[in-house]
């Protein structure tokens, strides 16, 4: 499909939003971009995804390129984080929702065939993202979710497995226990350290000590949770964060070969400690993903909240049709979260959206919300198109976006002491 300037349409969000909002005007990423991508001629296989999908990249270009594929190349990458204990946003080793129970999310489409597969909520399966395929494979369906998702997926051969690790089963006990005051997890009356609610070091902020004070301790507190669970050493200060701030980590990627073939696909464990049977965007076909074999493929890591409402990925395919370029169609998505709280900073400070976008001729773009979670570690897309490399994302705001829920402003010092 040629891709015109003629041809680029501007929705009428963009001038609604833009006033009181200052993005940043930069280049599109210069490096890779095909010398024609105006035209659509160009040919190249590339994949591109999200930065936990880096590790990953060598092995599923090989097989691009040598003919494999688009959709079972994306799949490739993503297999990785989802077999990897370690990735605590995927797969194996997620972390679990509020029960204690890993509830995965994944959804993919098949450019060449326009096909598409979804399951939402499932659990005791690691490669969900293959069961996306599955479900395309096997049934006439589109969406499946919770236990029947789970199990079509055994009756097509996927084994059933504990997924939750002894780690995130460790993260999940800490996070029961930090907001336990008035139950009957953590330490009971028994226990030689149990002190009355109001006495306890944890307690809300209404008390007269100084903000760093009750941080310290609170710190403290979760630090002597966090040992007493046998959280190791060097996990501890991260497994707090995720504690104090439940993350919502999720890895995209799209794939496009010589024969200007394009497939893409998205999966997660979605929000930690999310209500049991909440889905997030990644297995909404539109939102976490969105693949037009005509135009492109796009994908999403963020706030899934945010993404549904303004179904970022399919937002962003209609764009490229429409004539942008893979930077614009993405900032016009953030643009519309942006819109959607009427350009308040002080909620779109906790938001947190990445798109990844790669247009049907290769041309592609990283953006995002925010600069990256804190100063210092920027967003990344990952990319290999002969060269494998990960490249910061274009960020709309300049500066990170904040840890939600916006507990009382954590002292500088204390974080420094205490989340390293
Ligand atoms: N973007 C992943 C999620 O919100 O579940």
């Amino acid at each position: 499909m040629p891709f015109s300037r003629r041809d680029f349409v501007k929705t009428s969000v963009l001038g609604a939003v833009a006033a009181g909002v200052g993005t940043r005007a930069q280049a599109e990423p210069s490096t890779a971009q095909p010398h024609d991508s105006q035209s659509g001629s160009y040919k190249r296989p590339i994949i591109i995804c999200a930065h936990n999908g880096l590790n990953y990249l060598e092995d599923a270009f090989a097989f691009l390129k040598s003919g494999g594929d688009t959709l079972d190349a994306a799949l490739k990458v993503v297999k990785g984080p989802e077999d990897d204990p370690n990735d605590t946003s995927v797969g194996l080793g997620g972390i679990p929702n509020e029960e204690g129970v890993v509830e995965l999310d994944a959804c993919c489409m098949h450019g060449p065939t326009r096909r598409a597969g979804s399951v939402g909520g499932v659990r005791n399966i690691k490669n969900v993202s293959l069961v996306s395929k599955a479900v395309f494979e096997h049934t006439g369906h589109v969406m499946l979710v919770g236990e029947g998702a789970e199990r079509f997926a055994v009756a097509v051969g996927f084994p059933r497995e504990n997924l939750l690790t002894d780690h995130s089963r460790k993260v999940w006990l800490l996070w029961k226990e930090y907001h336990s005051n008035e139950d009957w997890w953590g330490p009971g009356l028994a226990d030689p350290h149990w002190q009355p609610p109001d006495t306890k070091p944890d307690v809300k902020p209404s008390d007269d000590k100084p903000q760093s004070q009750l941080w310290q301790e609170r710190y403290r507190r979760l630090e002597e949770h966090a040992t007493a669970l046998g959280i190791a050493p060097e996990l501890r200060s991260d497994a707090i964060h995720k504690v104090l701030f439940p993350p919502t980590g999720t890895i995209h990627c799209s794939a496009l070969n010589e024969k200007g073939e394009i497939s893409g696909c998205t999966t997660t464990s979605g929000l930690g400690f999310k209500l049991p049977g909440r889905c997030g965007d990644s297995p909404i076909i539109g939102a976490g993903c969105y693949t037009d074999q005509d135009v492109g493929s796009a994908g999403a890591t963020g706030s899934g909240e945010e993404n549904i409402k303004v179904e970022g990925a399919h937002t962003i395919v209609e764009n490229l049709r429409h004539g942008m370029s893979p930077q614009e169609a993405g900032m016009d998505a953030l643009k519309r979260i942006v819109r959607n709280y009427n350009n308040d900073m002080t909620k779109l400070r906790f938001v947190d959206m990445t798109y990844y976008i790669l247009r049907k001729d290769g041309a592609y773009a990283g953006v995002s919300l925010w600069e990256g979670y804190e100063p210092g570690k920027p967003h990344k897309i990952a990319v290999h198109d002969g060269t494998r490399r990960a490249e910061n994302t274009v960020p709309m705001f300049k500066g990170s976006s904040q840890d939600f829920p916006p507990e009382p402003k954590v002292p500088a010092e204390v974080k420094k002491e205490y989340l390293k």
